[in-house]
């Protein structure tokens, strides 16, 4: 009977390892997997959510929420470094075109919503969105206008 107990033991430590050893195997086919990386599409559409939040944001004179979206876009701009930097569908990098487009804008707004300025804020909100568009241009989807 004791041995009966011992084979069973064994079995168990067995089919223990086993799956252990499986489920790191598949943990790290995820880290590797291109699929679950989302597409450039995919991180604009999210730029284009904190463009209508911070729009939002202006109206309601929520500068906090202005100044955490404006760290939500920049997060954005370092994911689509990070993996589409050279995307094909790009005239040139996405890095040099934010440097171009993107960056001394959001600088600016940081700046007047630290006065809380609402004027200021619309206007360079405005010329934010003109440089999306601006960047559209420049990599052929202009028909792709953000508002
Ligand atoms: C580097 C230039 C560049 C900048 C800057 C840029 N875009 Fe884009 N955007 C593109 C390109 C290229 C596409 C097409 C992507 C594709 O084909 O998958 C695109 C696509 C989009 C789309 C369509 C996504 C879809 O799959 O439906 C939206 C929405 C968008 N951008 C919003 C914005 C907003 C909002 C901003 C500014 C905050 C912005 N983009 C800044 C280059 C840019």
């Amino acid at each position: 009977m004791f041995q009966y107990y011992v084979i069973i033991f064994s079995f168990a430590l067995l089919l223990g390892c086993n799956n252990s050893e499986k489920e790191a195997v598949d943990k790290s086919k995820c880290k590797t997997d291109d699929n679950l990386i989302p597409g450039m599409g995919e991180y604009m559409v999210q730029l284009d959510y904190h463009h209508q939040a911070m729009m939002t944001a202006i109206g309601d004179t929520n500068f906090k929420r202005v100044d955490f979206e404006i760290d939500e876009m920049d997060e954005v701009f370092e994911k689509i470094e990070h993996f589409h930097n050279q995307h094909k569908k790009l005239k040139q990098s996405f890095s040099a075109s934010t440097q171009t487009f993107m960056l001394p804008v959001l600088n600016d707004l940081r700046r007047v919503v630290t006065r809380k300025n609402v004027d200021s804020c619309r206007i360079i909100f405005s010329k934010l969105s003109r440089n999306c568009n601006a960047c559209h241009l420049a990599n052929e989807v202009e028909f792709i206008k953000v508002k």
